[in-house]
């Protein structure tokens, strides 16, 4: 059986000033905590247990049943974190176990693996992950002896010389499962926190006569978590510089990066353009090409080459090769634009297909619907999908023609090549090739106007006098 995680989420961020779990605010859009997942999944480690504690139930909505969580009542450290998925571990005890921080999200792939290779070579009891930081206040020392690590002392417990000392425990370590076991329960709340510290653990194995060692990793924000808002914000920098760099090397454009914001998992083809107000989230695919902004937010979105998103909001959708879109356009979930497709100003599309060459250029909403090839909506269509109590389709074929303000009642099907005259409220099937019209025939009046203005100029006329009638008398 493959390996075990524990990651540690139970952790409120009192300095936050949130409701969440700490493990769950989020940097470029995705939780700490599914940053530290993916590490674990990139390196094949898929037997997960995540102890909750704080907010717990935010912690079961968010993970969806994906993985075993564990319960910790009270927050007694994180030691006694680990002691509640002692019966997750007892189920899996032969090879190894992988500890994690839920609020660190840059743990990566090479150094859980490297790790494990260090682990593995020097039969140490447990490794731990550690880097070399310029300020290292806060975190535990790393005190190095003759045969590895000799200890980890927390900050607040360091002496004057210790706190002098800038290798640091980044909070992942790989342990021998059953060595683990063998002394998590010897661990005992005697510390300048009165806390159970799951370090201890390496002091209890070293007096057993077993070996610590120490990976440093060559990530150096390996061990970057944030206490409050402030180095949440500088995680999210850090992480948007490093995202958009990577982009850059790739070809893609960028000539002002304000306000863009691009997920860890998003990829943009070469000759893109990224223009300022871009926010790209989620599993978003970018092909070549293409100009994307300004201010444009993608939320797994599939986009093929060429195409242009100007003011965009998409989400759950795809725009496939040449299509333009935009500006101030909103594609909800299940909208799949084709090839050569122009969506113009104040366009709302949700749950829709439309195909190749069409057009609605202007103030139109499309919700349910299935729109040929070639068909040209006018301004101010809408498709009428919803009754109140249901949803349903709108159908509208090849080559169709749409007159502007035409409301579409559906269920309701525009043949192929069919027309529907502006303004009309269709409320029945419009067969191949037909014209609909529902509107009531222009009355015209000849000579209204003219009566009326007459009228009008008369009033105004003996307006006038009135007025010139009583600033004669005052002059007088
Ligand atoms: C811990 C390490 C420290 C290391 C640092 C790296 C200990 C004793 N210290 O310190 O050596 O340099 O991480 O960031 O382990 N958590 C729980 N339940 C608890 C306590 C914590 O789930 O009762 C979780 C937190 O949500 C967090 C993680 O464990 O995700 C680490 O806890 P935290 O309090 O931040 O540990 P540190 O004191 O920073
Ligand atoms: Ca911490």
């Amino acid at each position: 059986m493959a390996d075990n995680v524990v990651i540690l989420a139970g952790g409120q961020g009192k300095r936050m000033k949130t409701t969440k779990p700490k493990a769950l605010l989020e940097v470029l859009g995705d939780a700490m905590l599914e940053w530290v997942i993916s590490a674990c999944e990139e390196a094949d480690l898929s037997r997960i247990c995540i102890v909750k504690g704080y907010e717990a139930q935010q912690i079961d909505d968010y993970l969806g049943g994906r993985y075993t969580t564990v319960m910790q009542s009270e927050r007694l450290g994180t030691g006694h974190a680990v002691m509640q998925a002692k019966q997750f571990l007892s189920e899996n005890i032969d090879g190894y176990t992988l500890i994690l921080n839920g609020d660190a999200p840059f743990i990566d792939c090479g150094t859980i693996k490297g790790a494990l290779e260090l682990h593995k070579s020097s039969k140490a009891s447990v490794t731990v992950v550690t880097s070399v930081l310029e300020d290292a206040t806060g975190y535990g020392r790393i005190i190095r002896g003759e045969n590895g690590v000799s200890a980890i002392v927390e900050h607040k417990d360091c002496t004057e010389e210790q706190r002098k000392i800038r290798e640091i425990n980044s909070g992942c370590y790989w342990f021998d499962t059953k060595e683990l076991l063998s002394v998590l329960d010897e661990i005992k709340p005697d510390n300048a926190q009165g806390e159970y510290y799951l370090t201890d653990c390496l002091s209890l194995l070293l007096a057993k006569g077993r070996t610590a060692q120490a990976y440093i990793s060559e990530n150096p924000y390996v061990s970057l978590g944030a206490n409050d808002r402030a180095q949440l914000l500088e995680l999210n920098t850090l992480a948007r510089n490093n995202i958009i760099k990577k982009h850059l090397e790739n070809g893609v454009e960028f000539s002002c990066t304000d306000g863009v914001i691009i997920g860890r998992n998003v990829k943009i083809g070469s000759g893109t353009h990224i223009k300022s107000g871009t926010q790209l989230f989620g599993n978003t695919t970018i092909g070549s090409g293409c100009v994307i902004g300004c201010n444009t937010v993608l939320k797994n979105v599939t986009v093929g080459d060429c195409v242009t998103l100007n003011n965009v909001q998409a989400a759950d959708s795809q725009v496939e090769d040449y299509s333009t879109v935009g500006p101030w356009v909103q594609l909800r979930p299940g909208t799949h634009i084709k090839k050569h497709v122009k969506i113009g100003d104040f366009v709302e599309i949700k749950n829709s297909v439309i195909g190749d060459r069409a057009s609605m250029a202007h103030l139109s909403y499309v919700g349910d619907s299935d729109v040929g090839e070639n068909v040209n909506m006018g301004g101010g269509c809408i498709t009428c999908n919803f009754d109140g109590e249901n949803k349903y389709r709108t159908v509208i074929g090849d080559n169709a023609f749409i007159g502007c303000n035409t409301n579409l009642v559906a269920p309701v099907k525009v043949g192929e090549g069919a027309y529907t005259a502006a303004g009309s409220t269709i409320t029945k099937d419009v067969p191949d090739g037909a014209l609909a019209i529902e509107r009531s025939q222009t009355a015209v009046k000849e000579g209204y106007a003219d009566k009326k203005l007459a009228k009008r100029n008369e009033k105004f006329a003996k307006m006038a006098q009135e007025q010139q009638g009583e600033s004669g008398k005052k002059e007088s």
